[in-house]
């Protein structure tokens, strides 16, 4: 019996790959690397000794599924399979509902003609909108504003819909907060394709001497020094989220939703101010507009992972710091070198 990883080459299904075969599942991974490597199937081997079964397919394409499918006894599957640049979403929504949707239904599709019944998905509190913080599973979610936002939404949408139409079909949503951070050996960590829209692997590129200068989105925010707050959670700790939830969706059928955080957030000045403790270089900063689509402030009530799954994040922000920056000095160009 075997997990499959639909987008498992990406930043969040490499280090769930790690996490899941040292917690004794068999992996098989999936992916048509458009936003990832085949590096990464060696770094997993040099991390775990395992050969993960790896096919280079589009998670959309049902006939390739339906050969991982055949050739692998798959019992549950981890679909991380997504496009996820904001920007790009805005300027190409068909792309980002075509692969976006079609990826949660053709997965659905052969996981029915296999008999497979149990899917953990991907979601983001992006589902949460501008909601005040901190954001339990009980609160309404809001529709996202950009499409990438939208695919989330109308996905967990799409879920339920599937757990509520097969009673011994088992569901599990999980709401990552800020994921950040790498493994500890450095052979796997967030390798961007060209400017990175995110604070951290920008953050680490400035300290590596690649950009001059780190733009801070707003000071004007009605937060603790006017930066905008975030629930920043260890990759490592997110991935391990993924085992627990597999091990209940084995025990339980509907839908369950958890958030995946930390339970507090850190303004962008903060997560500076530690980055350069713990690493011992300055980053210089400059003040820019805010960006469009920005909330203030979010972080996590993680309250209900840790009692029902008994999920906990055991990392703090200097090893995230710490983390991040090993993998971006062992790995400046991500895996292209
Ligand atoms: P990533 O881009 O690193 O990983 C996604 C992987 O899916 C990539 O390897 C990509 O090649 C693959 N992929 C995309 N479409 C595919 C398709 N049609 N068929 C096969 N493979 C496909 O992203 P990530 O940061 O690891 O995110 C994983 C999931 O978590 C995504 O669904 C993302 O939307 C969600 N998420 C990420 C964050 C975050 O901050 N990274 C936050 C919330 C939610
Ligand atoms: C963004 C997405 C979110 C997605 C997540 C992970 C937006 C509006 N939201 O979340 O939907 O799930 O990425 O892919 O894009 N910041 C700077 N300078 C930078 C980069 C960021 O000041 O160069 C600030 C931002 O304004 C924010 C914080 O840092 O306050 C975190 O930003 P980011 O890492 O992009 O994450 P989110 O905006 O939370």
């Amino acid at each position: 019996m075997a997990i499959l990883l639909a987008g498992g080459c990406g930043y969040i299904g490499s280090h769930t790959a790690v996490e899941l075969i040292q917690a004794g599942y068999e992996v098989v991974i999936a992916d048509n690397l458009s936003n990832s490597s085949a590096k990464v199937i060696d770094r997993l081997f040099s991390i775990t000794g395992v050969h993960i079964p790896f096919y280079e397919i589009d998670v959309c394409d049902r006939v390739g599924l339906e050969q991982v499918f055949q050739q692998h006894k798959i019992e549950a599957v981890i679909h991380f399979a997504a496009l996820k640049s904001i920007s790009e979403s805005v300027e190409l929504p068909v792309l980002y509902y075509r692969n976006n949707l079609d990826a949660v239904l053709s997965l659905i599709e052969v996981m029915n003609q296999f008999s497979c019944k149990r899917f953990v998905f991907s979601s983001s509190a992006t589902v949460y909108g501008d909601a005040t913080p901190p954001c339990v599973e009980t609160m309404p979610t809001a529709l996202p504003t950009n499409p990438y936002g939208r695919t989330k939404l109308m996905t967990e949408q799409i879920l339920s819909d599937v757990a509520l139409a097969d009673k011994d079909f088992s569901v599990v949503l999980l709401r990552y907060f800020n994921p950040i951070g790498a493994h500890e050996s450095g052979l796997i960590g967030e390798a961007p394709s060209g400017v990175p829209a995110n604070l951290f692997p920008y953050l680490t590129q400035v300290a590596a001497g690649e950009r001059a200068y780190l733009n801070i989105y707003g000071d004007d925010y009605p937060t603790v020094d006017g930066t905008g707050v975030r629930d920043y959670i260890h990759v490592c700790d997110l991935a391990a989220g993924h085992v627990y939830a597999l091990d209940y969706a084995a025990q339980h059928t509907g839908v369950e939703i958890f958030n995946l955080g930390l339970g507090f957030g850190y303004s962008v000045r903060q997560v500076v101010a530690a980055f350069e403790r713990v690493v011992g270089i300055p980053i210089p900063t400059r003040i820019a507009p805010r960006r469009a689509g920005d909330i203030a402030e979010s972080f996590s009530n993680p309250a209900k992972a840790q009692q029902v799954l008994g999920w906990k994040a055991k990392r703090n922000m200097d090893d995230m710091c710490r983390d991040a920056w090993r993998w971006q000095k062992m790995n400046p160009h991500g895996y292209a070198d």
